[in-house]
């Protein structure tokens, strides 16, 4: 491999960020640094509802952004969830990982930590998400959104819409010093109930990285993750021996009996690579893919992801939203 293995790769909506992020590889720079700006270019991407500005809102109209960022070479973490007014929360949860002795900022602490920062709040809601998020709720409540005031708990299990559950953007990257980063970014499901937390900022469900193993970013329904473990189990596997590939596979394999039990809404995609930089996708969705830039790559090249099938779970809205 030239570069001494440099490589990145994302989900597939990383395309827009992965040119200037493998910029900053071939010119030495690191697996952190790179992550950071391929995810910082997605989340500024109006076009992506699904991360940073323009993310869809929760079940009351706000946007609620998690996300993380890992360092293999310590294994080092930052995390913010359910923040507001920030477009870029990747950046805040790398602050996080160098500035402060935690790991993991949410809501309010984590406004209040950007906001020391320096940084600017601004409204994350566009018109487009606006009339979307309208639309979603009052298609299922007409005339109603003074229903708001009721118990939410009732409303989030009928307005969270199975076409705009999934989406967030993962990034993972192996510097020519051979140390890998990843970095997870996103609104999670639209119309949540506030305050939800889905897996991106969850260290061992959505992300991990290992210099020894490896680095794993997960996107789909992050409640499954959550609930396996899932990024943390693909680093086991291949703490034990497992090629990349086997490890993927059996991670989601081990998850099957719980998404059969959640239905349509059950969507599970992972980009990762391992220690010597090969690269590789999972998804629960056919045909997903996800793009990679190595030494000789002039744009995002597109590679097939891996279909792993959770029985029990296909359905044409699955198919629709893909990775
Ligand atoms: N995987 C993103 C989320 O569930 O929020």
């Amino acid at each position: 491999m030239g570069l001494n293995g440099a490589v990145i790769a994302g989900s597939h909506n990383a395309a827009v960020g992965l040119p200037a992020a493998w910029e900053i590889l071939a010119a030495g720079g690191t697996a952190v640094d790179a992550v950071e700006a391929a995810t910082r270019l997605v989340e500024d991407n109006a076009a992506d509802h699904s991360v940073g500005y323009a993310g869809y809102p929760n079940l009351l109209g706000e946007v609620e952004l998690d996300a993380s960022i890992m360092d293999g070479s310590d294994r080092r973490v930052g995390a913010v969830g359910a923040l507001k007014g920030h477009r870029h929360p990747v950046s805040v949860a790398r602050a996080v990982m160098e500035q402060l002795p935690h790991a993991f900022l949410v809501g309010e602490g984590a406004a209040r930590f950007a906001a020391d920062l320096g940084l600017q709040t601004e409204d994350l809601l566009t018109e487009e998400t606006r009339r979307i998020w309208r639309e979603g709720i009052e298609g299922k409540f007409p005339g109603k959104l003074e229903l708001f005031r009721e118990p939410l708990a009732q409303l989030t299990a009928l307005a969270a819409d199975p076409m705009h559950v999934a989406g967030t953007v993962n990034v993972v990257a192996r510097d020519s010093r051979g140390h890998v980063a990843v970095a997870v970014s996103t609104s999670g499901w639209a119309w949540k109930h506030p305050g939800r937390v889905g897996d991106s900022p969850v260290v061992g469900a959505g992300i991990y990285a290992d210099d020894r193993y490896g680095a794993i970013g997960c996107t789909g329904l992050g409640e499954l993750s959550i609930r396996s473990g899932l990024a943390r189990d693909v680093i086991s596997r291949l703490a034990g021996g497992q090629d990349l590939a086997s490890a993927g596979r059996a991670a989601l394999d081990d998850m099957a009996s719980m998404a059969a039990h959640v239905g349509s809404a059950a969507v599970m995609n992972m980009v990762t690579l391992d220690r010597d930089g090969a690269t590789a996708a999972f998804s629960t969705t056919p045909d997903a893919h996800y793009v990679v830039m190595r030494d000789g790559s002039t744009e995002p090249e597109k590679i097939a992801s891996l279909y792993v099938k959770w029985p029990g779970t296909e359905t044409a809205a699955g198919k629709e939203r893909g990775a």
